[in-house]
């Protein structure tokens, strides 16, 4: 099976319960939350305050990306807002090696993150210490851009590095993931979907949800549409 993230950043906050009731309805396993600091990325978008109240409308697993500077002196406050796993970018992180025994020891899953631009040689040291790898397959700030196809021979790599050493971390995409390009990613080796505007930034979001998770279900059985 491959797991659904849908990502609140385009969901309409006015109405956001609901909303993840929705995708929670429809079979989502992770809500992958985007947390913006306006200096890592130039957007802006929520802390801990509204992820403590999403804690209290949901059991699904809350997976935090930040995409954040300093990120290590906030990790403690994610885990009190009820974060299930914290997501760092390698670029943002002087001690990576730290920052995720840091995520451990609040007894939290930790993963790591990539730019499109940064290579996974960059990680591999440190790959057999964290549960999740997210490729970012657009730039990070913003939902609603395409998709590089550059980043699918990036996941294939991660894929067989994880083979080869016999790890398990979860690869996760995000960035530019809908029916039409949920299917090359999950043919790579990715194992968990981010998805924003393709499931919040359409009417039925439902519809939306079980199209994309379609998609990715059949290239994982090698079906083609
Ligand atoms: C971008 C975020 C993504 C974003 C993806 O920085 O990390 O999680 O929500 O949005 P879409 O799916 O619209 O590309
Ligand atoms: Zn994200």
């Amino acid at each position: 099976m491959v797991k659904m993230a849908p990502s609140v950043l385009s969901a309409d906050f006015s109405q956001l319960a609901e909303q993840i009731k929705i995708v929670e309805r429809a079979g989502a396993d992770w809500i992958h939350l985007d947390i913006m600091d306006g200096h890592y990325v130039p957007n802006i978008t929520f802390g801990p305050l509204v992820i403590a109240g999403i804690r209290k409308i949901t059991h699904l697993t809350l997976d935090a990306h930040l995409m954040i500077e300093n990120a290590d002196a906030y990790l403690a406050a994610f885990q009190e807002a009820g974060v299930n796993q914290l997501t760092v970018h390698v670029e943002a992180c002087p001690h990576l090696w730290t920052t995720i025994d840091k995520i451990h020891d609040l007894h939290l899953r930790a993963g790591i993150t990539l730019n499109p631009a940064t290579p996974i040689s960059l990680i591999e040291p440190i790959l057999h210490r964290v549960e999740l790898v997210l490729v970012m397959t657009v730039e990070p700030g913003f939902g609603g851009q395409r998709f590089i196809d550059a980043m699918v021979d990036k996941i294939a790599a991660l894929h067989k590095f994880k083979q080869e050493h016999k790890l398990s971390y979860e690869i996760q995409v995000d960035g530019g993931i809908d029916e039409t390009t949920a299917p090359s990613v999950v043919r790579a080796g990715a194992t968990v979907l981010v998805a924003g505007s393709s499931i919040f930034g359409v009417a039925d979001i439902a519809a939306a949800f079980h199209r994309i998770k379609t998609a990715a279900e059949m290239a994982k059985n090698g079906e083609s549409l």
